[in-house]
């Protein structure tokens, strides 16, 4: 990894941890509030499509609060290990903190560089986390490539994250949404002045759903995939190692 791209890595990682840090309190809260409980619905179908591709061990990677992860925990059956990976402690205390989570393994890590053995995951799924390992393009094909590293030949890497609704008048005002009231929104009920503003500006800039599907191919997957979510705000996209 040359310095400047290794810079850029350091300092978005101690920015992304204070914001997250922040926002952990209220983060379920408003992620309900401001995706009108969709997020719930759209958690749901993430897992149970990769709960379809079994398996015996799934990592929910940038597992936050573990929203994600307790889906997956409801389709897992006696068998299988769940591992719920984050880079923010006090998301994982949360995490750790609840009662529906027991079964799972957490650990603190980067998945920049995941302390995992090569082929080691059936199933990894990452939820509206994507946006946040994408300040450059490099950077985040360099993550993508290290999910791959760590999934067994054949295993499935799920990804779920808001996306670009491909009718224009419809991305329009998603993005007026974005823009003029997820910043407030999340500011009033979360406290943090500076994480909702962050959060909010990913959105508009992440990939469309096509370009990503690209962008997976380019990082070594076969057959990817891709669903919309309700007019398309989110997508998500499955991909084969
Ligand atoms: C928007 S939250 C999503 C959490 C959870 N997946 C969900 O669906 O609710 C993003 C999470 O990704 C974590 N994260 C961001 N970059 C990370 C990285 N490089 N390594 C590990 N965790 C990371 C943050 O700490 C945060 O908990």
């Amino acid at each position: 990894m040359s310095s400047p791209i290794l810079f850029t890595v350091m300092t978005v990682r101690k920015g992304l941890i204070r914001i997250f840090s922040e926002v952990a309190p209220t983060y379920e809260t408003v992620n309900h509030v401001l995706t009108f409980g969709l997020d719930v619905v759209w958690r749901k179908k993430a897992a149970r499509q990769g709960a379809r591709f079994k398996g015996k061990l799934w990592l929910d990677a940038c597992s936050g609060t573990g929203e994600t992860s307790r889906e997956l925990i409801r389709l897992s059956g006696s068998e299988r290990q769940i591992v719920a990976l984050d880079f923010t402690p006090s998301m994982l205390t949360r995490a750790k903190g609840r009662s529906d989570l027991k079964k799972v393994l957490f650990v603190l890590g980067d998945v920049r560089f995941l302390p995992f053995p090569d082929e080691s995951f059936d199933l990894i799924t990452v939820s509206f986390a994507m946006r946040n390992l994408n300040p450059r393009r490099k950077i985040l094909m360099d993550h993508l490539k290290e999910f791959f590293r760590v999934l067994k030949p054949s295993g499935i890497f799920l990804n779920l994250e808001t996306s670009q609704p491909s009718n224009p008048f419809i991305r329009q005002l998603f993005h007026l949404y974005i823009n003029f009231l997820v910043s407030p929104i999340g500011k009033m009920i979360s406290g943090s002045l500076s994480g909702y503003a962050y959060l909010s500006k990913t959105i508009p800039r992440f990939y469309s759903a096509p370009l990503f599907q690209i962008i997976l191919l380019e990082a070594g997957f076969r057959r990817v995939e891709y669903r919309y979510l309700f007019l398309g705000i989110s997508a998500i996209h499955t991909a084969q190692k």
